[in-house]
C-alpha cells in the first residue's frame, strides 16, 4: 500500500513527549517511514515561531524533538531528514499558494478556530494574540506537502482538515492551468491509533500533566508509574482487568502475551497493584533504555545530528526548487 508512495511527515518541536507521544505519534511515523523509499520527515520550526518567541527555547525543542526521532530509530539514511526552515523555497512557495487560498479556508481552520474558542472562553477579542503565522498556517503546512510532491500525510484528527486545504488549493491551481502542477496530497489517519490513558485515566496529554516520561531517569519514570490512580481492593480480590488502569496503559506497550499474563493475574487475584506497577515500569524501561541513551548522546553530540540535518536539506531542496519552477513557470507564464 505504501510502496512507491511519498510519505511526510511533519512535527512541532513542542516540550518532551510523553509515552502517550511515543505511541501514538512518534513509533508509528517511525515504522510508516520504513515502508516507503520515500519518506520526508521534518521539524516544523517555522510553525513553532507562531507560538514561541524565546530562541532558547527554540533552539532547545528543536534539539530534543531532532535527538528523539533519531534515538527510537529514524534512519537519516532512509528518511529524507531535515529543518523547515533550511528550506528556503517554502516561504516562496506559501506566498504563491496565497493567490490562491481563500481567506474563508483560513477562517474555519482548525488552529485558528480553536485560537478564538480560547479568546471567547476567557471573554476577550476574538483575534487578541493571534499571529498572521497562526492564522495562514495551513498555507504554510500545504507548502511543506506540495513541496514534496507528496501522496500522503500520516496525521492524528485534528490535522486532518489541514491537509485537506493543501489539497483543495492544490486542486485550485491545477484546474486554473488546465495540468497537474501540483500531486494531491490525502491525509492518512492512523485508524486505530493508540491512545494512551495518562496517569489519572484521562488521555495522556500535555496539558494535562498525567503522562509518563520516557527519556528520564528509572527514578522518575518509576515514579510516574507509581502514582498511577489505583482502588483500594486488595491483591487476593479477582478483578476484571479493564477496572486497572495500569493494565490499560500495559496493553499498549507490552507483548500480547505479557498483556495475557497481567490480565490472567488480575483475574485470579494474584497480581497487586504494586506487582502490576513493576510488570509496566519493566515493559517501559525496555521500550526506552536503548532509545535513552542513544538520546543522550545525541543531544551531546549536537554537532552530528546538525550534519545529518544539513544533509537532508540538501536532499530536500532540489525537489522543493523543482515545485516551485513549476509553479513560477505556470503562474508567470515563463
Ligand atoms: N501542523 C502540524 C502539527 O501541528 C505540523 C506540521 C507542519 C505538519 N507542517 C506539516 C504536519 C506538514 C504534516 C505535514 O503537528
Amino acid at each position: 500500500m505504501f510502496e512507491g508512495k511519498t510519505i511526510l511527515t511533519g512535527v512541532k518541536p513542542t516540550g518532551t513527549p510523553h509515552l502517550g507521544n511515543y505511541l501514538g505519534a512518534i513509533k508509528p511515523a517511525i515504522e510508516l517511514g520504513r515502508l516507503t523509499d520515500r519518506h520526508y520527515m521534518f521539524v516544523a520550526d517555522y510553525h513553532a515561531i507562531n507560538a514561541e518567541k524565546d530562541p532558547a527555547v527554540l533552539r532547545q525543542t528543536l534539539r530534543e524533538i531532532a535527538c528523539i526521532y533519531l534515538a527510537f530509530g529514524l534512519d537519516p539514511e532512509h528518511s529524507v531528514f531535515y529543518r523547515q526552515s533550511d528550506i528556503a523555497e517554502i516561504p516562496e512557495i506559501t506566498t504563491i499558494l496565497y493567490a490562491y487560498t481563500p481567506k474563508g479556508f483560513m477562517n474555519k481552520a482548525h488552529a485558528y478556530k480553536a485560537a478564538v474558542d480560547k479568546n471567547r472562553v476567557a471573554q476577550k477579542p476574538d483575534d487578541d494574540g493571534i499571529n498572521m503565522g497562526l492564522y495562514t498556517y495551513p498555507t504554510l503546512m500545504a507548502a511543506d506537502i506540495l513541496a514534496y510532491d507528496t501522496d500522503l500525510v500520516p496525521v492524528g484528527k485534528d490535522q486532518v482538515q489541514h491537509v485537506e486545504i493543501a489539497r483543495d488549493i492544490a486542486g485550485a491551481i491545477n484546474a486554473h492551468y488546465g495540468r497537474e502542477i501540483l500531486r494531491l496530497p490525502q491525509a492518512y489517519l492512523r485508524e486505530n491509533a493508540t491512545v494512551v490513558p495518562g496517569i489519572d485515566g484521562r488521555k495522556m496529554s500535555k496539558s494535562y500533566g498525567n503522562g509518563i516520561p520516557l527519556l528520564e531517569d528509572d527514578a522518575i519514570i518509576k515514579k510516574a508509574i507509581f502514582s498511577i490512580k489505583t482502588d483500594s481492593r486488595p491483591m487476593e480480590e479477582p478483578k476484571n482487568p479493564d477496572s486497572v488502569l495500569v493494565y490499560e496503559i500495559y496493553k499498549s506497550i507490552a507483548t500480547p502475551e505479557q498483556t495475557q499474563e497481567m490480565a490472567a493475574g488480575l483475574s485470579a487475584g494474584k497480581l497487586g497493584y504494586g506487582h502490576v506497577k513493576n510488570m509496566l515500569l519493566d515493559a517501559v524501561l525496555a521500550e526506552v533504555r536503548e532509545a535513552r541513551e542513544k538520546y543522550n548522546y545525541y543531544m551531546a553530540h549536537f554537532a552530528e545530528v546538525e550534519g545529518m540535518l544539513e544533509d537532508g536539506a540538501a536532499k530536500a531542496r532540489p525537489v522543493a526548487q523543482a515545485t516551485l519552477k513549476r509553479l513560477k513557470d505556470a503562474v508567470f507564464g515563463r
